[in-house]
């Protein structure tokens, strides 16, 4: 048991993720942090945990064969009195969904950038959810070891793409070949950066920082006073860092490195343990009585749509004593012998102690947790106690999905956990029509899951699957055969978009069903039996917005 009060436990939490494009180097920084923070020995063991995971994971092949990373999962450790979970999110564009709900569990993001390309696509869209949550961003530029681009290029891009104030906190000097280290703005402070001589060891390490001063051995003629004079400018140049400003998503302090050289590594781990934020309190429904799902209606298109949007009314307060959080992922298969499922409850609030019982506010049932994992970064441990900001792994039977709220009381529901429209739709068919029954269960479970999203149509007995990129449709095709024993094809579907709806803001219910009956043969439901308009293309989803400016027609739809 802590000696802490739930207060000073919650303050010391650094939840975080990190975002990058792919190739950027978020693995080779998520083990050097790792390294950093004294929770593994040597590097290599990220990428080696990686490869357990995938020889003990039969549907994993997918993720071997191509070399990606395809689930998320979380790393804790504890470092200079703080709590750190880093949140790991998969790398490859096609599963930007998983790394999406990640986000939702996070309270600050590292967003890694090539020093050499900057922002890149993957960075600007995984940049756009933080901002839509209001997540600050500490911002390492990686790679310095290697030729980047004027450090101003990528401050000013940072500022013009991004609308965000760059705040350098160190300035490099140089690059490449040339790198000789970065200087602290404000302190002028150098910290050296040490060469790889060939056949030194790797954790050589880099000399101790000193003052720019008297750091002349460092550098070559003139480089030093080239530095210095720079360094006026820079200083004049860029906004000081302002925590505030940082925490309210308007400004990014900036740091710079090399993951791979472990070159910035410290100084990025000890901004996040000074800056990013512990758990704040969350927006949050308190609900007398059962929720939505299970109780509705299905396709019926008869339910009451104002309960499809709910407002918040409460905010749980970290320290506030009542265990309450969401499930933001669900993993399956860690074990491919028993069917079991891990969802990863992110905690919001309270003292978690092992055998607790918790209820699912969604669907009322309840869970005792007796089996609740906390993931090291080596090993997986069986927790005994968890607090506001931590991440703990419930095994379970299909009974936790992706979205739902646990607590106590199981009275709280919390907002804020999207679906995103999916950008492909495909029909789904199993080869044996004997089997057409097991394909529906399959199919939700996987919905359940967050693999892919499931819509059903009002008129006929279709299934149109929906993901976000192509490659979910393989791991979803490989798990229905390995697991479910089925053989499915996917065809090509008239759908190009899906728009859930609801009335706009102060609208009418009546507006959105005078909307589902005109268009009544391009409706579906989505596993919670809220209505989607599946358009035929981007001019239509156009069309219909004009044409009904009293519904909304929305990208995202929180699950509540
Ligand atoms: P990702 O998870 O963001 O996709 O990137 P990852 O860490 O896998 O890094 C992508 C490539 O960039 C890797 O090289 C990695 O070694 C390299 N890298 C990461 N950080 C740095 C750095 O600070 N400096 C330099 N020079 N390279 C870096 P690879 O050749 O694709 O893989 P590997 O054979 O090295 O594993």
């Amino acid at each position: 048991m802590s000696k802490l009060t739930l207060a000073e436990e919650a303050l010391r939490r650094r939840t975080f993720a990190i975002i990058a494009h792919p190739d950027a180097g978020k693995t080779t920084l998520t083990e050097h942090i790792l390294l950093s923070g004294g929770a593994i020995r040597a590097a290599g063991a990220v990428r080696a945990r990686g490869e357990n995971r995938r020889t003990r994971s039969d549907w994993m092949k997918i993720e071997k064969e191509r070399g990606i990373s395809v689930s998320a999962s979380v790393m804790t450790f504890e470092h200079d009195g703080k709590m750190f979970n880093l949140l790991d999110t998969p790398g490859h564009e096609d599963f930007s969904e998983d790394t999406y709900r990640t986000l939702t569990a996070a309270d600050c993001a590292i967003m890694v950038l090539d020093a050499a390309k900057g922002i890149e696509p993957q960075t600007l869209k995984l940049f756009e959810v933080c901002r839509l949550r209001d997540i600050p961003i500490i911002t390492f530029i990686n790679k310095l070891d290697r030729e980047a681009q004027d450090p101003m290029t990528l401050l000013d891009d940072i500022a013009s793409r991004l609308q965000l104030d760059p705040a350098p906190i160190w300035w490099p000097a140089e690059s490449g070949n040339r790198l000789r280290g970065m200087v602290e703005l404000g302190t002028g402070r150098f910290q050296p950066y040490a060469r790889k001589v060939p056949g030194a060891a790797e954790d050589a390490g880099h000399p101790d920082a000193l003052p720019l001063a008297d750091a002349g051995q460092y550098f070559e003629a003139g480089e030093q006073q080239a530095l210095t004079e720079a360094l006026e400018l820079v200083e004049g140049g860029y906004p000081a860092f302002d925590r505030q400003s940082f925490l309210e998503g308007h400004l990014t302090p900036v740091l710079w490195g090399s993951a791979l050289r472990h070159f910035g590594i410290d100084q990025l781990l000890a901004a996040i343990g000074d800056w990013a934020p512990a758990p704040k309190s969350l927006p949050a429904l308190r609900v007398e009585g059962r929720g939505s799902r299970g109780e509705k209606a299905s396709g019926g298109g008869k339910e009451d749509l104002s309960t499809l949007d709910p407002r918040p009314s409460t905010l749980v307060d970290p320290a506030s004593p009542e265990v309450t959080g969401f499930v933001f992922k669900v993993q399956a298969n860690m074990d491919p012998n028993h069917r079991d499922r891990i969802a990863m409850f992110r905690m919001a609030s309270g003292s978690f102690r092992r055998g607790m019982k918790l209820k699912v506010q969604n669907t009322g049932k309840s869970l005792s947790v007796n089996a609740p994992i906390m993931f090291f970064a080596s090993d997986r441990e069986l927790a005994e106690d968890a607090y506001a900001g931590d991440v703990i792994g419930i095994p379970n039977h299909g009974v936790l999905r992706v979205g739902d709220s646990l607590s106590e009381s199981g009275l709280i529901r919390f907002a804020g956990l999207p679906n995103f429209a999916p950008e492909i739709l495909q029909r789904v068919r199993v080869k044996d029509p004997l089997k057409a029954k097991h394909l529906k269960k399959a199919l939700d479970g996987l919905a359940e899951e967050g693999v892919t999203q499931l819509f059903r149509p009002e008129i006929g007995a279709d299934f149109i699957v929906g993901a976000v990129g192509q490659l979910q449709f393989e791991v979803m095709a490989d798990r229905l055969g390995e697991e479910y024993g089925l053989e499915v094809i996917f065809e090509p579907s008239p759908y190009a978009e899906a728009r859930w709806i609801m009335p706009v803001e102060g609208g009418d219910k009546a507006d959105v069903e005078d909307f589902m009956s005109k268009y009544r043969g391009q409706m579906a439901r989505d596993l919670d039996q809220a209505p989607v308009f599946l358009a035929k293309s981007s001019w239509e989803t156009g069309y219909v917005m004009e044409r009904f400016p009293k519904v909304a027609f929305t990208k995202t739809r929180e699950r509540g």
